[in-house]
């Protein structure tokens, strides 16, 4: 069975990447708290990106598919943000990626896979979303970076999605009046569900679809293309 290692995958987009996996993948999840699903083929490895135990992610061994999920979004005016915001949001989003990656890279197999997440608001401008624009851009230009770096032997892609309904997006959807005003911005009148994006992270892991990398791949309703 391949290995998948998910930082993140306790909830939200993740918890769905698992389930969906879990019968074809042996999977380890790092995350601050344990998934609510469980699985012969999950383990939980308590983690947090913010105090990395780098060795606890070499003791996993070989990797073959790897998933970043930690993300944020703290939607305020650029005066309403403190320099020292922009930066946790780097932190979270971007540097702990970074240095995940530095240090799983040499357990990574021949014809392995990664998917990072960026968000629909880095191709298309939005207000009030300047700082997490900014650390999910760094993560586009490292997508595309890192995929030409490691080719042929790793793939590398990102996804970008518009509003999902998780535990991240809670306070932005927690009324019906606020889901029906964002759900009319999009082409395709909804905001998206995790299982469809554990479904895209899929497509972009699974082996069958080994001809694409540095792709950011658009999963989002519509939003980031369409004018309708
Ligand atoms: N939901 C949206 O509307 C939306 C829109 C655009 C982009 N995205 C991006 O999509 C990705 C997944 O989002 P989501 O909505 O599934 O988020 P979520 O519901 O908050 O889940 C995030 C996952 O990351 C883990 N995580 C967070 N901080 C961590 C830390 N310090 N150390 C280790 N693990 C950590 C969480 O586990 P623990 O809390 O247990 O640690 C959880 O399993 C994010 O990168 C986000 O920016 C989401």
């Amino acid at each position: 069975m391949k290995k998948l290692l998910c930082i993140g995958g306790s909830k939200g987009i993740g918890l769905e990447l698992i389930k969906n996996l879990s019968e074809t993948h042996l999977i380890t999840v790092a995350s601050r708290t344990a998934p609510t699903f469980s699985h012969p083929n999950i383990q939980h490895l308590p983690y947090d990106v913010l105090q990395p135990n780098f060795e606890a992610l070499q003791a996993l061994g070989t990797i073959d598919k790897f998933v970043y999920l930690p993300g944020s979004i703290n939607l305020k005016p650029l005066s309403m943000l403190k320099l020292e915001q922009f930066k946790e949001e780097m932190e979270l989003n971007f540097f702990g990626l970074v240095a995940t990656v530095k240090a799983i890279l040499n357990q990574m197999s021949e014809q392995s896979s990664m998917v990072f997440f960026s968000t629909v608001a880095v191709q298309t401008g939005m207000p009030f979303h300047s700082s997490i624009s900014a650390a999910k851009g760094a993560i586009e230009g490292f997508t595309r970076a890192l995929a030409a770096e490691l080719a042929p032997k790793v793939r590398v892609n990102a996804i970008a999605p518009s509003i999902v309904d998780t535990p991240l997006a809670s306070r932005l959807l927690n009324n019906e009046k606020k889901v029906e005003m964002i759900a009319d911005k999009h082409p395709l009148k909804r905001i998206g569900n995790a299982d469809e994006l554990a479904s895209a992270v899929s497509f972009l892991l699974d082996e069958k679809n080994s001809w694409i990398t540095g792709q950011i791949l658009g999963v989002d309703g519509g939003k980031s293309s369409l004018s309708v």
